[in-house]
């Protein structure tokens, strides 16, 4: 397997100038960033600053029209398969199916991510009894409340140990306390040397994440620690520091 020759492996994601150009308009202009393995990074903008589009070029599902990116090590212009496997994606749309039974996704998920049969069951058992979604096994994914779905689904993101997985606004919809239990598998994630990437709305999440960027009209125009942001703006809370900077976009919501 051709894998870049690494500046630092310490590095699991860089993305140098990358640029998305959908026709003349840049969806996302010019952005360079580092994640260090095991961060937690949090990927910050309003509705349509692009996140979502440098997040689908960073897993290797939408080609970069300029700049470079690597991850896990490998070219996401050129190496869109071995990015694929070693990371997880958890998109904004639902990935699980609907029409499937928790087992079912499950078996499903760790197939295409080419885990073997034993393995799967294992860690299924597992899961479970993680999740506390014994009786759950057999439902229906579509039956399931918002909440239990996501948990899932992020579970399922990382069923195959990914260097990084990528969670387009994981928590979405739901209420403060299923948001913290979320949370909670995320931490349990980067414990087990997972590098987590993730957009969200909301700002208390914002100070749970090792740095922040702040995404406006396809450009970062903020990148630091929680801590460091509110200093640097005179802000007592990242709501504030996101305010401030809001007011610079000039896209109306999308
Ligand atoms: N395939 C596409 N063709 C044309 N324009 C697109 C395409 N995908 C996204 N865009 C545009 O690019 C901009 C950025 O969209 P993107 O979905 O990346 O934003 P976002 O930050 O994820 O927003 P949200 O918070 O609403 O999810 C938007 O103006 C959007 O309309
Ligand atoms: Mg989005």
């Amino acid at each position: 397997m051709e894998k870049i020759i690494q500046h630092n492996s310490n590095k699991v994601i860089i993305a140098e100038n990358l640029t998305k150009k959908f026709g003349n308009f840049k969806a996302v202009d010019n952005i360079s960033f580092e994640v260090e393995r095991g961060e937690i990074f949090g990927f910050l903008g309003a509705n349509g600053a692009g996140k979502t589009t440098a997040m689908r070029m960073l897993s290797g599902l939408s080609i970069p029209t300029g700049g470079k990116g690597l991850v896990a090590g490998y070219d996401i212009g050129t190496q869109t398969e071995l990015v694929k496997k070693n990371i997880g994606y958890m998109s904004q749309k639902f990935s699980l199916y609907d029409d499937l039974k928790v087992w079912e996704n499950i078996e499903l998920f760790g197939g295409i991510y080419g885990m073997k049969d034993n393995e799967i069951k294992e860690k299924t058992d597992k899961l479970m009894q993680v999740l506390d979604f014994e009786s759950e096994r057999d439902k229906l994914v579509g039956s399931l409340p918002l909440g239990f779905k996501q948990k899932l689904a992020f579970s399922v993101s990382i069923f195959h140990n990914p260097q990084v997985v990528f969670l387009d606004e994981p928590t979405g919809g739901v209420d403060p306390i299923t948001r913290r239990q979320f949370w909670e598998l995320i931490y349990d994630a980067t414990s087990r040397g997972i590098t987590v990437f993730v957009t969200t709305h909301y700002m208390d999440e914002a100070e749970y994440c090792n740095r922040v960027s702040i995404m406006v009209d396809g450009k970062i125009e903020a990148l630091d620690s929680p801590k460091n942001l509110k200093k640097q703006f005179n802000a007592t809370s990242m709501d504030e520091v996101f305010q401030q900077l809001a007011r610079k976009a000039k896209r109306v919501d999308s």
